[in-house]
């Protein structure tokens, strides 16, 4: 089993300079997606091939899978996908990324580390004070999409989002796909290995407001 990386370690305190939009992707003024705790980033891949209109940003705090991702970002030559690495509360904590926060139209949290123990979950990536600048930067209309397959692990997150008021809860049924930064419904890596296992898979999705 992988060895999680611990976000509160000083490695991590230090981040990389982040680029502009403009630097970042063939045409900044697209839609901007970002996916919290990529991985490899496969499921950006896949969704930056189906939508070539939308932007999607990755954060992942494994420094070897973000320098493999980026290499082959630049030899398949896409423009509308880029990658960070760091702890993502780090850097979107940091002056330099405010812009990243207001300019995304939807963040996903697909199967974060679950962190089980209790003096462990500070290092849960999803915080209060996470979800606070959250809210105070996105703009109004703006998604976050939970998703995992640990049910003390979607309580946490659920109770942390909805304990701010700035985002209300979107009835999944309610919700048009179509227009979202993942209207064919592509799965994460995780996803994938919890459907094959029938694990059950809980979710949720919050709006601004
Ligand atoms: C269980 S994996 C899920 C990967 C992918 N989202 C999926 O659904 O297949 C969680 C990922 O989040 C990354 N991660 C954990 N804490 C992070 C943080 N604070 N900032 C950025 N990435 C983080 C881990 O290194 C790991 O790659």
């Amino acid at each position: 089993m992988r060895q999680h990386v611990n976000p509160l370690s000083n490695n991590f305190h230090q981040i990389e300079k982040i680029p502009s939009l403009i630097e970042m992707f063939g045409d900044s003024k697209f839609n901007l997606h970002l996916d919290v705790g990529c991985a490899a980033g496969d499921f950006l891949f896949d969704l930056a091939l189906i939508n070539p209109s939308w932007n999607y940003l990755g954060i992942e705090i494994r420094e070897r899978l973000v320098k493999n991702a980026k290499l082959k970002v630049l030899e398949r030559e896409i423009k509308n996908l880029y990658f960070l690495f760091g702890n993502a509360n780090n850097i979107l904590n940091d002056i330099q990324s405010k812009f990243i926060i207001k300019n995304v139209k939807s963040i996903s949290f697909n199967f974060p580390d679950p962190w089980f123990k209790k003096r462990h979950y500070k290092r849960r990536v999803i915080q209060p004070e996470f979800i606070n600048l959250l809210s105070s930067s996105l703009q109004k209309g703006s998604l976050i999409f939970i998703k995992t397959d640990v049910k003390d692990l979607f309580d946490y997150m659920d109770c942390t989002i909805s304990s701010n008021f700035n985002f209300k809860k979107i009835d999944k049924k309610d919700f048009n796909y179509s227009e979202s930064f993942n209207p064919s419904k592509v799965k994460t890596y995780r996803e994938k290995y919890a459907i094959v296992k029938q694990l059950d898979i809980f979710e949720r999705i919050y709006m601004k407001i």
